[in-house]
């Protein structure tokens, strides 16, 4: 089965007046004297790379949280592929977990597994319970798992344990599961926060293929301006749980830098905590 990322069919984008597949609406999330979300609300249209870039702190794994439906929000309303997750609970919820596929800094693949075990792993959803207890996928399942890793680049490690992997291959095996998911939507919390720049760039190569070929809604966290500059078609600016900037990846100016990082030194009590946290390790 021949579907190497240039050759797959693009799914239907969404035209005007249909349902992005995931809209999160005035949400907000407060921890006891923490406003982690304020009033957060956009849009991700199928087939978009949206980067999400904001100091340490400022709300952008709560938002990973709240659409997973992990934390629920105060306020607002959180929408994927047109169900309202916070309203939802047991196999509705399971179903519309389905439909986000999620990638991690750490990947998180069972280690002493084969690749092709990990990636099947994203059938699960799919999968009744005894064929999962029994570890038997069936055989269009594996076609797609071998598929996807073809698509990554992995073909040749498909029988590979795991932690055997580079992180750079590992993180493509995590991005082969999310596509044998066969979600509408992928979140990636800091994807090469743990990987070199070589890495870094193949696998932001690869997320964004993923995005326009497959017509998935991707958002990705990152914490570097100029990957997010180079690799998102938008970015959504986070300062202290709030929107400080939405818009085309191109028109990121300084001064919009400026608004999400603060970089003028108005504001010391917000400085970037990430920069601190070695001081912290280090005096504990
Ligand atoms: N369970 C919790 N209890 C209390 N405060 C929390 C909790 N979860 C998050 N927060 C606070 O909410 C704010 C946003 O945290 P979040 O983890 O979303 O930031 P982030 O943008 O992902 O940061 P980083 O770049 O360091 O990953 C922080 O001030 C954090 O301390
Ligand atoms: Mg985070």
């Amino acid at each position: 089965m021949e579907v190497r990322l240039s050759d797959a069919t693009p799914m239907p984008r969404s035209g005007a007046g249909e349902t992005a597949p995931l809209t999160l609406t005035d949400v907000s999330k407060i921890y006891e004297d923490t406003a982690a979300l304020q009033n957060v609300s956009f849009s991700i249209p199928a087939g978009a790379l949206v980067v999400l870039l904001g100091p340490s702190g400022a709300g952008k794994s709560t938002i990973f949280r709240c659409v997973t439906g992990l934390t629920r929000p105060d306020t607002g309303s959180i929408e994927v592929a047109g169900a309202e997750i916070n309203t939802l609970s047991g196999r509705a919820l399971r179903e519309a977990r389905r439909n986000i596929g999620l990638i991690f800094q750490q990947f998180n693949l069972i280690g002493r597994l084969s690749a092709i075990k990990n990636v099947l792993g994203g059938r699960l959803g799919h999968t009744s319970t005894w064929r999962v207890v029994l570890r038997l996928f069936e055989r269009r399942d594996r076609q797609l798992a071998l598929a996807n890793l073809d698509s990554v680049g992995l073909l040749d490690k498909a029988y590979q344990r795991a932690d055997s992997l580079s992180g750079g291959q590992q993180q493509r095996v995590a991005i082969a599961r999310v596509l044998t998911q066969e979600s509408q939507i992928i979140l990636a919390d800091e994807p090469v926060s743990s990987l070199d720049p070589e890495s870094s760039e193949t696998v932001l190569t690869i997320l964004k293929a993923i995005s326009r070929e497959r017509g998935i809604a991707v958002l990705c966290s990152l914490h570097q301006v100029d990957l997010a500059r180079r690799y998102a078609d938008r970015i959504i600016g986070l300062r202290a749980g709030q929107v400080v900037y939405d818009g085309l990846a191109k028109e990121l100016t300084e001064q919009a830098l400026d608004r999400i990082y603060r970089r003028d030194g108005a504001d010391p009590d917000m400085a970037d905590q990430a920069a601190m946290r070695p001081l912290e390790r280090a005096s504990a």
